[in-house]
């Protein structure tokens, strides 16, 4: 399932299309909140920079929806990826045309010009035809980088890399190495850590591992159908009534398939006018009570399911780790990780900014920089962007 990489190319004097996924979280005031996208990206830059090649860098930036918004303009971007690499990356202020077309004539061996925000352009998420063939002049050869975008049958993701010449870049690379061994042949005992509250999204997650993953262990507001499911009260928590057939039915295939589904048996719940969090027991949540993470005898719970795994994957905090009150679920569980052997990669959503604020990156061998796109990987799904690049 290898691609054809950078490696396998000829780069020198060459102008190299590369998209990248530069989708990076900003503050209130337009900032850069987190630029771990970005350099995550740095060893395909700087490869394609030491091997002379003309590089004209391609990303979106939040959803324009084909509008352009000077929000979402990528200046803050171009401006920390030129510090980032100790050199100018100009940012040609069209996106495709004769203006962006000019500027790009003029990249030298081993320099950088990037592309406005592909998703000002509707031909983007249309995957346009005429749109595709605009980008595909910028370049001779396509490096496809963009790991977290693969999930889109976009312009830049599937009409370039049909037009051009193309390989895979060095973090995607990575990512498919990483996240590979999840989907196949799977090191076992293989235990599954979800928590989050997108319940409804998730159900799709939990259910195709069913049969691939010997746990499951559930946590976060991804608990409070489940507890219901098994006839517990939860309180005030938050909880969609309209997904317990679905959970039903996916408990059901669960055992089926043999995969054992792990749920809390005490949770850290609040109710108002109380003297603060309290633990209870998952049959005795008082009904003005809401559960914001999981209890001391689930963590252990947790502790001891992961112990002795081979292979575990996590996505979704287990609690409302934004309060440090209800963070320790989360911390203590991911942080028993640190010490157990084993493949263990996180992926989806801000799990690693989740990670890193918990101080348990150390748990993780790897961690995708993909949100939606890792969660279409290891559900065994075919991305169409990856489907596209050629196979080594
Ligand atoms: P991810 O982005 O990691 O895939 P989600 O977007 O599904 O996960 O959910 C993340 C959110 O889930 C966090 O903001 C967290 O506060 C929330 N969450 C976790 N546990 C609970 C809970 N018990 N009650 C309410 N929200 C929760
Ligand atoms: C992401 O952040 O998950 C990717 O950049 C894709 O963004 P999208 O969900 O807006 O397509
Ligand atoms: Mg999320």
């Amino acid at each position: 399932m290898a691609k054809r990489g950078i490696g396998d190319v000829a780069l020198r004097g060459r102008r190299v299309l590369l998209r990248v996924d530069f989708n990076v979280p900003q503050d209130a005031t337009g900032q850069i909140a987190d630029d771990w996208r970005i350099r995550e990206a740095l060893p395909t830059l700087n490869h394609l920079r030491a091997a002379g090649a003309r590089t004209v860098l391609a990303t979106h930036l939040g959803r324009p929806h084909g509008q352009r918004d000077p929000r979402l303009s990528l200046k803050p971007i171009a401006r920390r990826l030129s510090s980032l690499l100790g050199q100018p990356v100009p940012l040609a202020d069209d996106l495709v045309g004769i203006h962006a077309l000019e500027l790009s004539a003029r990249v030298e061996n081993g320099q950088f010009l990037m592309l406005e925000n592909l998703r000002f352009h509707p031909g983007e998420e249309a995957n346009d035809p005429a749109f595709a063939g605009e980008l595909a002049r910028f370049g001779e050869v396509f490096v496809q980088d963009a790991f977290a975008v693969l999930h889109r049958a976009h312009a830049s993701t599937v009409g370039v890399a049909k037009r051009l010449p193309s390989v895979a870049g060095l973090l995607v690379e990575r990512e498919v190495r990483e996240l590979t061994p999840l989907v196949v042949d799977p090191a076992h005992p293989y235990a599954v850590l979800i928590g989050g509250a997108k319940v409804a999204d998730k159900l799709p997650l939990l259910a195709s591992f069913c049969g691939r993953a010997d746990t499951i262990l559930i946590g976060g507001a991804l608990a409070f159908p489940f507890l219901a499911a098994e006839g517990h009260a939860t309180g005030t928590s938050p909880m969609d009534a309209t997904l317990l057939p679905a959970v039903h039915e996916l408990t059901a295939r669960a055992a089926a398939a043999g995969t054992t589904l792990v749920l809390p048996s005490d949770l850290v719940v609040d109710r108002p006018g109380g003297a603060g969090p309290e633990v209870a027991a998952v049959e005795a949540i008082p009904p003005d009570a809401a559960a914001h993470d999981i209890g001391p005898a689930t963590r252990a719970r947790f502790r001891a399911a992961l112990a002795g795994t081979r292979t575990v994957f996590w996505n979704g905090p287990l609690g409302q780790t934004e309060d440090p009150r209800f963070a320790l679920g989360t911390r203590e569980v991911l942080g028993a990780l640190t010490g157990i052997p084993g493949h263990h990669v996180a992926g989806g959503g801000d799990s690693q900014r989740a990670a890193e604020e918990l101080g348990v990156l150390g748990a993780f061998g790897f961690i995708s920089t993909g949100g939606g796109a890792s969660l279409e990987f290891v559900q065994g799904l075919e991305l169409p962007g990856l489907a596209v690049l050629p196979d080594a």
